[in-house]
């Protein structure tokens, strides 16, 4: 493997943010580094991180260590980034540390971060150590402090194994703009459940993979509110919407047009009323990414026979919806389905029977090196529905 360059903090579900990085960027460009982080052979500046739903902080790797022992970190750090830290550009130093995958206390990398501030004091500058509370910054803490601006430096600290890589983070996720992206939408609706655009963005990459958007066309079967249409323009996409819910069309027109005032973006957008079982789509069709009909919104386990019953009910909408669509997409075409699964124990999961019969279905799964199939699920420890992935190719 080439040299690893860039390093990636992801987001929640680590396992959706190292899928989506595989899918973008190929297998062999990858690796995970603990449970929470990722190594990339490629720079920074190749990397498209505000399309990343599943990572939020990137940065360049500066070292890798054969020891996880805290006082050689230390050392290393110390004699190595304080003379790189002296040399930014004039003004006051910000440094912070993040720590992930070691039981080192925040008080001890608070100390840690002192001793970096007394070396690049001693070099002449002046600085300030943004105070760990916890091991690791938030990102909104990164921000506040300036971390990732000009006289900015955040280290991120990652345990792999029985190594160490350090990353200085160049990008951390835009919080702002993702909160306007999800609240500030004028049409929402809670019944149909509103899908987070970070989430959106994982569907549509996990569906892309290497695709280039230009030209190219998401359609979402599924549209609602309009949230994975929104985020493919972004991308830069074109985008195609249907509903069975004319309401949802109307919602997702006007969410489309403020959108395209508010990001500049003009909303080239088809959307058309249509029931995805039996719905006969206009081609080109490039990618599929949608989340389904979900069932009913349980806020407690639900008996074992109305989880059956639900589980039934949306089987047989989304197995008709993959047999409408399968004669009118091109083999080869990639597909990013989110559908329930149901948490009926503690990360114990009922998923829909289809997930077993992708292949009589006309589907083969798309398999990922660094995450099983079976393991891109997204939910809440205390979310009965949980969303699971089918990232699958029409054969
Ligand atoms: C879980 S919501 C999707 C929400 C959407 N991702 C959003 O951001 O608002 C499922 C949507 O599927 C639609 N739907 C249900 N059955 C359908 C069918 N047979 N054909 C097309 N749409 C359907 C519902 O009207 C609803 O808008």
């Amino acid at each position: 493997m080439d040299e690893l360059k860039s390093l990636v903090l992801l987001g929640r579900q680590p396992a959706l943010g190292l899928a989506e990085l595989e899918s973008l960027y190929g297998n062999d460009t990858v690796v995970a580094l603990g449970a929470q982080a990722a190594a990339l052979t490629i720079e920074t500046e190749k990397i498209a991180f505000e399309r990343l739903g599943g990572s939020v902080k990137l940065g360049n790797i500066l070292g890798r260590l054969d020891t996880v022992n805290w006082g050689d970190i230390e050392r290393y750090i110390v004699k190595h980034v304080a003379p790189e830290a002296a040399s930014l550009p004039e003004g006051k130093i910000q440094i912070g540390i993040s720590v992930y995958g070691f039981s080192e206390s925040a008080l001890r990398i608070q100390a840690t971060g002192l001793s970096l501030k007394k070396a690049i004091k001693k070099a002449g500058r002046s600085v300030r150590l943004t105070p760990n509370q916890e091991p690791a910054l938030s990102s909104a803490q990164v921000q506040h402090n300036h971390l990732t601006g000009p006289t900015g430096w955040e280290l991120m600290i990652v345990r792999d194994n029985e190594q160490t890589f350090i990353a200085r983070t160049t990008v951390i996720q835009d919080i702002a703009s993702y909160t306007i992206r999800d609240r500030d939408r004028p049409k929402r609706d809670a019944r149909v459940g509103m899908l987070p655009p970070k989430l959106a963005q994982i569907l549509i990459n996990l569906a892309a993979g290497q695709l280039d958007p230009a030209g190219k066309t998401v359609l979402d079967p599924f549209c609602g509110t309009g949230v994975v249409l929104q985020e493919a323009e972004l991308m830069g996409f074109g985008v195609y919407g249907t509903d069975l819910e004319p309401r949802m069309i109307d919602y997702t027109a006007h969410n489309l047009e403020w959108f395209g005032e508010r990001y500049e973006h003009p909303s080239p957008a088809v959307l058309e009323i249509g029931d995805a079982t039996r719905h006969q789509w206009q081609s080109p069709i490039d990618i599929v990414a949608c989340e389904t009909f979900l069932g009913k919104p349980f806020a407690s386990t639900p008996s074992p026979a109305m989880v059956a019953t639900t589980a039934s009910d949306c089987n047989v909408i989304i197995k008709k919806f993959l047999r409408n669509i399968h004669g009118q997409l091109q083999p080869g075409t990639r597909l990013c389905v989110a559908v329930p699964a149901w948490q009926i124990r503690k990360n114990e999961f009922k998923h829909l029977p289809l997930v077993d019969s992708l292949e009589e279905l006309g589907y083969n799964q798309v398999r990922f090196e660094h995450v099983e199939s079976n393991a891109l699920l997204y939910y809440r420890e205390d979310q009965v529905v949980a969303r699971e992935l089918l990232v699958i190719k029409r054969n």
